[in-house]
């Protein structure tokens, strides 16, 4: 599947392991609505440990195992012993005494695969500061493959702060593994995508944030992907710069076909007056998080075989 028992980077993905992610997700999908209960995880638990907030990432892991038959146990700093002083390594082999695998997320770029190194089960990257979101990755992968039907030869842009934005910094490695792809970075100057990042046919596209629409109309991307500004890894400075709005005027001057994706929470970056119009996909995004997640968790669990089972 992925040559890791871990799940902290995109890099340990090769193409056949993604496409098992999608495949997995997608003989899910029908069984991930209300009323669905299976049986692929029962008598497991995943324990998600966020040192950093949290709604769809948090709700959707649980959701997701309690649909696949499994257990879940949250922790989160406030009420526990971490307000006594306990340490983050501590509080992580604690938890690990009553669980099968671990989502964590963690504010600092690396901290996840440290932890990862403490403790005897599978672990999971739920978010590590401004470095990566795979699972993220997974959902928005998954999201662009049911609309194309492919994850090849495609126009995709990012705007935004390409520099802390983490499930971009992922989705960029995930459309990296496919080919012809072409990405662009659109940013102001300052918040370009790290060197770590960047791929065979990435694009920086520096600018002043007020011609995104122009800059927009001339690139026709198949995918349009906004975040909102992470203000809690920027600079005063580059927050003011990196301000802008994908509203009704913005669908205008995208091609037809093109999708706008947001992984949520949104800010003031993406206008409501446009939530309702089928190329808008964030709420679909959420929806997909269920199906990507479940997958991850029975594949990470060792369930394959019992995913092939109830798609046979
Ligand atoms: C993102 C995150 O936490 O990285 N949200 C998510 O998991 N869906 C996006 C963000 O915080 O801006």
């Amino acid at each position: 599947m992925w040559n890791t028992r871990h799940l902290l980077t995109i890099d340990s993905f090769s193409r056949s392991g993604l496409e098992t992610i999608l495949q997995c997700a997608s003989i899910l999908e029908p069984f991930s609505g209300r009323g669905n209960k299976l049986d692929i995880c029962k008598g497991e638990i995943l324990a998600e440990i966020f040192f950093e907030p949290s709604t769809r990432t948090e709700k959707s892991f649980q959701v997701a195992m309690h649909v696949l038959g499994g257990d879940v146990i949250i922790h989160k700093d406030a009420g526990s012993s971490r307000d006594k002083g306990e340490n983050k390594a501590d509080t992580i082999k604690t938890i690990e005494q009553y669980s099968d695998i671990l989502a964590i997320r963690d504010h600092e770029t690396g901290a996840i695969e440290r932890y990862a190194g403490i403790v005897n089960v599978p672990v999971i990257n739920a978010g590590d500061g401004s470095n990566e979101h795979p699972t993220q990755a997974l959902i928005d992968m998954y999201t662009i493959w049911k609309r194309f039907n492919t994850l090849d030869s495609l126009k995709v842009a990012f705007v935004g702060s390409l520099k802390h934005y983490r499930a971009a910094h992922s989705l960029i490695k995930i459309m990296s593994k496919f080919s012809n792809n072409t990405v662009f970075g659109i940013s102001p100057p300052g918040l370009e995508l790290p060197d770590n990042f960047r791929i065979n046919g990435y694009e920086d596209i520096t600018i002043d944030m007020r011609n995104l629409n122009d800059k927009l109309a001339e690139i026709k991307p198949d995918v349009l992907y906004v975040g909102r500004v992470p203000k809690e890894y920027m600079q005063t400075n580059d927050i003011n710069q990196c301000r802008y709005e994908i509203n009704k005027k913005t669908l205008q001057c995208l091609p037809g076909h093109s999708i706008i994706m947001h992984p949520l929470p949104r800010v003031d970056e993406l206008h409501p007056e446009i939530d309702s119009h089928p190329n808008v996909m964030h709420f679909m995004q959420v929806r997909h998080g269920l199906q990507t997640r479940m997958a991850v968790l029975a594949l990470m669990l060792g369930h394959e075989k019992k995913i092939s089972e109830i798609s046979a």
